[in-house]
């Protein structure tokens, strides 16, 4: 078996999955053209498309990561070939902690403190009761509902929205159009962790921000398309014009690295992170590829991704 992986640490996902798999060929996709020809499996994150190109006889693609937006978008991925994706895979943990961060921070006010700072105010702002601090997560597949559980768990009510219904203990969870509508205008929060699709193309567009309470706060780490960054800009207020929504976390932009010039950089009511939200952690992702490696190869039925779903 010949396995060629891109990652940014492809070093390290090298060394494991030879270890897991002694017998298997495995080499990162720096290795010359012609001992990277042929290889039965792709374990890739964010590959060039000559990598994909170049393949001849791949009996499977392994994305090592959640989303296959880029994966899809690649030109030449070759049509007739599986693609599975990594599940939870340690990302849930990293994404809970990021979306905890950025509720808390505007559920305890951080925001109002660091902007008081400057002008050394002292200011303390009343905390209001988790009862009426609803946070809304949109999607709730493996990560979203771990999330959702978590946000639970610490306290906060949780409405859930996701394409298909779904059950989360503790969780409202919602669905449809009437679903959003419910969720938008109770959510304090609202946190985005859909898949890059058709279906989620500006799923919060300047209609349905508007349709948030005021002072509302947006934590965006799953995909820049989810969101129409210029009625995103409008409803924060900028150029002097005041905007209903409070603040927004951002993780992931329609551009990355998101431009020097784009305003969401200096605008006071945004954070913006560099797509470091959930990284995939190699301890605990290695099992699952190498499982998918194993069913691959024992022609197991695998969970693949449906490409014209997009997830
Ligand atoms: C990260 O963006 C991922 O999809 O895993």
């Amino acid at each position: 078996m010949k396995v060629v992986v891109h990652i940014d640490d492809a070093a390290q996902w090298q060394a494991a999955i030879a270890e897991a798999l002694p017998e298997a060929t495995v080499l990162t996709s720096d290795a010359p053209a012609s001992e990277r020809a042929n290889a039965d499996y792709l374990a890739v994150w964010k590959a060039p498309a000559h990598l994909l190109q170049e393949q001849t006889q791949l009996k499977g693609i392994i994305n090592l990561g959640a989303g296959v937006d880029y994966l899809l978008k690649t030109p030449g991925l070759p049509k007739d070939v599986p693609i599975v994706k990594l599940r939870d895979a340690g990302m849930s943990e990293l994404m809970a902690d990021y979306v905890l961060y950025g509720v808390l921070h505007f559920y305890r006010s951080m925001d109002r403190y660091a902007a008081q700072q400057p002008n050394a105010q002292w200011q303390p702002h009343a905390v209001p009761d988790k009862a009426n601090w609803p946070v809304g997560v949109l999607g709730l597949g493996a990560i979203g509902s771990y999330v959702a559980s978590a946000l639970q768990q610490a306290g906060l009510p949780v409405l859930g929205w996701s394409r298909t219904p779904k059950q989360i203990s503790g969780v409202r969870c919602l669905h449809g159009e009437d679903g959003l509508n419910e969720l938008l205008n109770q959510a304090q929060s609202v946190v985005t962790i859909l898949p890059d699709t058709a279906a989620t193309q500006h799923i919060l567009n300047a209609e349905r921000l508007a349709q948030l309470p005021k002072g509302a706060s947006i934590i965006n780490p799953g995909r820049g398309s989810l969101i129409d960054e210029q009625a995103l800009l409008d409803a924060l207020g900028h150029d002097g014009q005041p905007g209903h929504l409070r603040g927004a976390l951002l993780d992931v932009f329609h551009e990355e690295p998101l431009p020097a010039n784009n305003p969401l950089w200096q605008h006071p009511k945004v954070i913006v992170t560099p797509h470091m939200a959930a990284p995939t952690p190699l301890n605990d992702a290695i099992d699952q590829v190498i499982s998918y490696l194993h069913a691959f190869e024992a022609g197991e039925t695998l969970a693949t991704i449906n490409p014209d779903m997009g997830y």
